[in-house]
């Protein structure tokens, strides 16, 4: 048997319903920011990650999924998003758009040849934001919440922001050697890797996996201590921003973050929820004001996050939250001979074409075993076919719920599902605003009277 490959998933089921759940939460909520949708291939040329993300990275020189084509081009499947975001907006002159500034979202396929491991996987799914020709603190901090917003649409209230900065090009470069004053008589001190990254990347050290307990790490000298006083400045009103978006924060100096490309504001978004362990990191992302001009664009301000919804889906798992998946159908129609198994068949498509989400009989079972069937499905209507019915133009047709049969008319028969199906929408919506004070869009259930237990940050019902 070939099975699938170390660190990738097969996504079906129950499971598959939580990811599509997922996308479309993505897609509605980033339609309430207006960000544009955005797809870049999934392989692009190595040289890309190589100058976007940073030769020193740990993605690039230990995880990239590397090719020669059949036409000996070195090819590299993204590890990331913002490569190739940036590497998109360059080449179809984004900057030149009036409508400014770009705002792009992203929820697709990475590669990174990690150690799998729980919540830590080879193929991983990224949801991101990539905003660019905006300098703005406020873009840092909608950035931010939105982000946490995402996280408590999904009921994860206990998501915390770790936040840092690393200031402009000179208080990071200032930084830089005080970093290198800081590690020269400690060298031996540290692991391999970070010999190497003290030539190179003195920064990259204080990210250090292998070793983050070392004291010389954990006494180093911190960013936000040799910020110049325009970075001071900014991070300040960025934290400002987040105050009046009611966001809460924690600032850790540690967060240096893995990839090149970071100035100023960088953050993480961590899970505290047991069990997570060392995958505890959902999301992190930061402001990037020099990649555009590195990879051939012009000075272009830019700043996003990316988030690993595999991971995400994890957190909610161990947090014991359920999403509130669909698990219905409309319809489901039976029928014994073949004269009715045609007209199932036409029916079926009748009902599609109008709207229903709607299945049928295809395993010939026996009627019992066709009522079965549509148990299993949740099917709300029954619609139950048979000939004597047929040759009157009627059809029987039963609630499921309420248990209620009656024989209608075929051509009333949309017209009765489309009034019974909106009653029911009507009535699960009042269920739904007494259910949640964020009205609805957490979807779970608390007392109406008391803000969510879950604790999505709204208070609707708090004055009630
Ligand atoms: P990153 O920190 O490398 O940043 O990845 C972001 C998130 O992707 C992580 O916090 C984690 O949730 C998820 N992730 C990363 N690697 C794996 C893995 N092997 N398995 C499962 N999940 C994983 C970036 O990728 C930047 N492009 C973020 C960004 C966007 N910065 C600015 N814009």
């Amino acid at each position: 048997m070939i099975t699938k490959q170390k660190g990738c998933h097969d996504i079906y089921g129950v499971e598959a319903k939580k990811w599509k759940y997922v996308d479309k939460l993505i897609d509605s909520l980033m339609e309430k920011y207006n960000y544009s949708y955005m797809r870049t291939p999934l392989f692009e040329a190595s040289e890309l990650f190589h100058r976007g993300i940073g030769e020193t990275s740990d993605i690039v020189t230990k995880e990239t999924y590397d090719f020669t084509d059949r036409g000996d081009r070195a090819i590299t499947l993204r590890p990331e998003g913002t490569a190739g975001i940036v590497r998109s907006y360059i080449e179809n002159k984004l900057y030149g758009d009036p409508n400014q500034p770009v705002k792009i979202y992203y929820n697709g396929t990475m590669y990174r040849y990690e150690r799998p491991q729980s919540g830590r996987d080879r193929e991983l799914t990224q949801f991101g934001v990539e905003v660019l020709g905006c300098d703005d603190a406020v873009m840092d901090a909608e950035v931010i919440s939105l982000a946490v917003n995402f996280y408590r649409l999904l009921g994860l209230t206990n998501v915390k922001v770790q936040i840092n900065s690393l200031g402009d090009e000179e208080s990071r470069s200032n930084y830089r050697n005080v970093l290198i004053d800081y590690f020269r008589p400690h060298i031996d001190e540290l692991c391999e890797d970070c010999k190497a990254r003290f030539e190179k990347n003195p920064l990259r050290i204080l990210d250090c996996k292998v070793d983050n307990e070392n004291p010389i790490l954990k006494n180093a000298p911190k960013t936000i201590d040799h910020l110049n006083e325009a970075s001071k400045k900014r991070f300040e009103e960025v934290l400002e921003y987040l105050d009046l978006l009611k966001i809460e924060y924690e600032i850790n100096p540690n967060i240096v973050r893995g990839l090149d490309y970071y100035q100023h504001t960088v953050f993480e978004f961590t899970a505290d929820i047991e069990g997570m362990g060392s995958q505890s990191a959902l999301g992190a992302g930061g402001r990037y004001n020099g990649l555009v001009e590195q990879l051939g664009g012009p000075e272009t301000p830019g700043i996003g996050f990316g988030i690993g919804i595999g991971r995400t889906l994890l957190a909610l798992e161990k947090a014991g939250i359920n999403l509130p998946i669909e698990e219905e159908i409309d319809a489901f129609i039976l029928y014994v001979n073949d004269e009715e198994k045609k007209y199932a068949t036409y029916l079926a498509q009748e009902l599609r074409l109008n709207g229903f989400n709607v299945d049928m009989e295809y395993q010939n079972r026996n009627l019992k075993g066709q009522f079965r069937q549509a148990e299993r499905l949740n099917a709300k209507f029954l619609l139950i076919l048979n000939s004597e019915d047929l040759d009157n133009n009627e059809l029987k047709i039963k609630d499921t719920r309420s248990k209620e049969e009656e024989i209608i008319s075929m051509d009333a028969l949309i017209y009765y599902l489309d009034e019974k199906l909106a009653m029911d929408e009507y009535a699960s919506s009042e269920l739904e605003d007494d259910a949640c004070s964020c009205g609805g869009a957490c979807q779970h259930e608390h007392d109406h009277n008391h803000s969510c237990e879950h604790q999505c940050g709204c208070h609707h019902h708090e004055e009630d």
